[in-house]
């Protein structure tokens, strides 16, 4: 299995570049972001506890996030090459997490694909979003609160993925297709 994480903060490219990478890789998408977002459309319980939390920018709990990355697992493991998440994890408590659970699956994490971009480009990005997205996310002031909470709660996961060997840099700036090239070069090695 080809098991990869996209990381990068909001406006990287993270969902831009899975798309990609799933098509070509034929790999399973996880984006915890969407599948929370689809929770608050059709309102259960999750949605309607995440939303809030969501619109303010901040983090929802880890346990939350590690429950729900586990059933998509469980549900599709058997029936894909592997899987890219895209969004997950965002702390420690959620890198350990997968950790444990992939040891538990018998599965292992190939690699982590690091988008680097930097702030001022990464809030024009998500400004120009804004006007289509209807992300309620998407606002000048929790765009900022967004990249707050990357650099505090999620930067971390660069030295720890880094220490396990895992981690490979990939300059998110340029071109959707440049930036491509250059991740495929990675998972073909992979
Ligand atoms: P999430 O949905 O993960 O959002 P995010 O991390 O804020 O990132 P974005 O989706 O905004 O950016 P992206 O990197 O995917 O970039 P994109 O490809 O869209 O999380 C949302 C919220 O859910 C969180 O704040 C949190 O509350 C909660 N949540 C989610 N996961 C969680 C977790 N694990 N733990 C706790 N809470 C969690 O690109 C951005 C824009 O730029 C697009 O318009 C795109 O077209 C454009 N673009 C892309 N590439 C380029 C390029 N090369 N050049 C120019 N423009 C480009
Ligand atoms: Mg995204």
């Amino acid at each position: 299995m080809l098991n990869i994480v996209l990381f990068g903060p909001p406006g990287a490219g993270k969902g831009t570049q899975s798309e990609k990478i799933i098509a070509e890789f034929n790999l399973f998408h996880i984006s915890t972001g969407n599948i929370l977002r689809e929770e608050v459309k059709q309102q259960t319980p999750l949605g309607m506890a995440a939303k809030a939390v969501m619109d303010a920018g901040k983090l929802v709990s880890d346990d939350i996030i590690l429950q729900m990355v586990e059933k998509v697992i469980q549900e599709h493991k058997h029936k894909v090459k592997g899987f890219v998440f895209d969004g997950f994890p965002r702390t420690i408590a959620q890198a350990d997490g997968l950790m444990a659970l992939f040891q538990k699956l018998g599965l292992s994490l190939s690699g982590v694909i690091s988008l680097t971009v930097d702030e001022p480009e990464l809030i024009n990005r998500l400004l120009k979003r804004a006007q289509a997205s209807g992300r309620t996310d998407d606002t000048e002031e929790v765009i900022k609160k967004r990249q707050e909470v990357y650099r505090n709660e999620t930067v971390p996961l660069l030295q720890y993925y880094q220490e396990r060997n895992l981690l490979y840099n990939v300059n998110g700036m340029g071109t959707i297709e440049e930036i491509y090239q250059n991740i495929r070069n990675i998972l073909q090695k992979l």
